[in-house]
């Protein structure tokens, strides 16, 4: 490697760097002071066996910590761009040279995350990355907790998605580069829910039998979305209920008050005559409305 090195902008190693032209070496110049680092590196998906033949910076080392020159005949840290003292969001525009097209990331300009100052190096490592996983920092749900750990509680919750057994992922169900407006909730709260078959909610994906399209659909499933009524993490209520009564939830809606509802005209309510709600077992609606997220044959949901 030493050998190498005289070459470098010209200049021996050790010399001053004052006024010297910054310029890309090469990854072998690297090595020689990074040797362990570099070793590691061939088991990184960043690392191109046909390198040597890619326009300097295009690809390797300098391909993310820019220009070297100075850097390897100083040592000098300064001289090369590292990450751990630049702001999110020059770490951002680096990898995005490369990642900018990537389709998952459309959005990520315009994320939370992003908007939040929260940049790639935030979930990823490079050099030190999780064995499971795409070169994250940690297990991914670890990551995700050392920020969100208030999400961990409704993980651990008595009716949940399996996430802390790792039955399956919050990537699962978001997208943590961001996503498009959602088709769902009028687009109201996105939280970076990433969207599934059909640009649906992901829920459909794994839970098919509810996503219809249905002869009669219930509005709720696609107006306010499936958190209308579930909570999506967690919840101390049977199937992720978002109320311990079922029939408090119904009558949230259904209550025929004005300026709500398809023609804010209030939510029909359940009819009088026949629904007697001082009886308790005309409480457990879901008892006749059993085909709650839509049916084929019955426009009440009944069968
Ligand atoms: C002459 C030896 C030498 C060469 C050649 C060299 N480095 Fe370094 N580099 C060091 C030393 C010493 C440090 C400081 C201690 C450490 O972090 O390992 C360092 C630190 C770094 C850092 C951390 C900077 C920070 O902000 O903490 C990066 C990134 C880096 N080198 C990248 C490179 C790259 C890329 C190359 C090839 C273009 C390279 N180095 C070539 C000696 C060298
Ligand atoms: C895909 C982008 C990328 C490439 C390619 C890359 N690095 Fe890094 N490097 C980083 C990031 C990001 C950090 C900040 C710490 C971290 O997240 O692991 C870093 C940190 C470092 C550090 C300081 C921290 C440490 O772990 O010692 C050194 C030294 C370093 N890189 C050297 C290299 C060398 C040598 C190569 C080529 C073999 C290389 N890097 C290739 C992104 C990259
Ligand atoms: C010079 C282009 C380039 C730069 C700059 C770059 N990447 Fe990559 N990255 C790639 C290539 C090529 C792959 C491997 C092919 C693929 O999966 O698309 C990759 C793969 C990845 C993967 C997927 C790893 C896996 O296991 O599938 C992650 C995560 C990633 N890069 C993060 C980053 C981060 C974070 C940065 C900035 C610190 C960065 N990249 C900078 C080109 C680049
Ligand atoms: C909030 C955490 C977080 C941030 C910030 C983040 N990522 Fe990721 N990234 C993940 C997770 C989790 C995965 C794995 C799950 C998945 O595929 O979405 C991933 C996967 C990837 C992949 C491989 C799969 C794919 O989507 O192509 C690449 C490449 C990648 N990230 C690059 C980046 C780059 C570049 C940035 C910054 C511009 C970045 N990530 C910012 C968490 C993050
Ligand atoms: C470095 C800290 C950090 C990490 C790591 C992190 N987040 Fe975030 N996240 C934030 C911040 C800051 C916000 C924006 C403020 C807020 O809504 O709390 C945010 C917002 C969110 C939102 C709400 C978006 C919205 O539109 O309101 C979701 C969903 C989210 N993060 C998911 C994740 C997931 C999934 C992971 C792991 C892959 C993750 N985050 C990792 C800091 C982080
Ligand atoms: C089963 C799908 C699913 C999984 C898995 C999931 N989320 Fe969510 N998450 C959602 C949905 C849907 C929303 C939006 C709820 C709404 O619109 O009120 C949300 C909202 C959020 C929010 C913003 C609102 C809030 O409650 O603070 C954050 C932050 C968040 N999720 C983080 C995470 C993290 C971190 C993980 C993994 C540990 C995770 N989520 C796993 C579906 C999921
Ligand atoms: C990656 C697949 C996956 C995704 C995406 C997913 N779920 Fe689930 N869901 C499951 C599995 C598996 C179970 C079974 C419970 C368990 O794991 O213990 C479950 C259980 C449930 C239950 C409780 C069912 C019961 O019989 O008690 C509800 C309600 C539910 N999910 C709603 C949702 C909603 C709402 C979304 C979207 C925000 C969603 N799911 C996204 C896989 C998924
Ligand atoms: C109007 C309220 C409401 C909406 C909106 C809603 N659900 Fe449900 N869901 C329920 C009720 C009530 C139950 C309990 C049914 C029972 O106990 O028989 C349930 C049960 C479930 C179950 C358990 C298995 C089953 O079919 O009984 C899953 C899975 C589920 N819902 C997923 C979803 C998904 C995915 C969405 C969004 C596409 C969604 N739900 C939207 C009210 C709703
Ligand atoms: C987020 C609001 C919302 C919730 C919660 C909700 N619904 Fe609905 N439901 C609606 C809307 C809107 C309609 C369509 C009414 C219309 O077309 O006038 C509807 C229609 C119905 C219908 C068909 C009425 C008809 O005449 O066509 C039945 C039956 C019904 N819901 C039962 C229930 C039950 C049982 C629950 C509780 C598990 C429930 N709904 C929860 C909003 C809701
Ligand atoms: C014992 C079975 C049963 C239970 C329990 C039940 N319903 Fe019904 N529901 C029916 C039948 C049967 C009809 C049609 C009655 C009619 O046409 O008068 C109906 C009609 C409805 C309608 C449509 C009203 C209309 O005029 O179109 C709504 C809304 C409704 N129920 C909501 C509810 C809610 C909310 C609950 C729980 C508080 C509930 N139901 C409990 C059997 C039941």
């Amino acid at each position: 490697m030493l050998a190498v090195l005289p070459n470098v902008a010209g200049l021996a190693r050790g010399q001053p760097t004052g006024g010297a032209v910054n310029q890309f070496v090469g990854d072998l110049v690297c090595m020689g002071c990074h040797g362990e680092l570099s070793a590691e590196f061939r088991e990184n998906p960043h690392h191109d066996p046909s390198a040597p033949d890619q326009p300097a910076g295009r690809a390797g080392c300098e391909s993310c910590h820019g220009m070297g020159a100075l850097h390897a005949i100083s040592a000098d840290t300064s001289k090369i761009g590292g990450f751990t003292a630049s702001p999110p969001s020059e770490a951002i525009d680096r990898c995005l040279v490369c990642h900018g097209g990537d389709f998952g990331k459309m959005h990520i300009r315009r994320s939370a995350h992003t908007t939040s100052d929260v940049g790639c190096v935030s979930c990823h490592s490079i050099h030190a990355a999780h064995p499971e996983g795409q070169l994250l920092a940690g297990l991914e749900r670890e990551v995700c907790y050392r920020c969100h750990a208030n999400i961990r509680a409704r993980f651990e919750m008595p009716f949940k998605h399996r996430v802390n057994e790792g039955a399956i992922a919050c990537s699962d169900c978001h997208n943590p580069h961001g996503a498009p407006l959602a088709t769902w909730a009028s687009a109201h709260s996105p939280r970076m829910v990433s969207h599934g078959m059909g640009n649906d909610q992901p829920c459909l994906g794994c839970h098919a039998d509810v996503a219809g399209p249905f002869v009669f659909e219930h509005p709720p499933l696609r107006v306010e979305g499936c958190a209308a009524c579930h909570d999506p993490h967690g919840s101390t209520n049977p199937r992720l209920l978002a109320r311990p009564a079922v029939f408090v939830m119904c009558l949230e809606c259904h209550n025929e008050v004005d300026g709500f509802g398809p023609r804010s005209e209030g939510i029909i309510g359940p009819t009088p005559g026949f629904h007697n709600l001082s009886d308790p077992s005309f409480r457990e609606c879901v008892l006749c409305h059993s085909r709650i997220h839509g049916s084929n044959a019955d426009p009440l949901f009944r069968r």
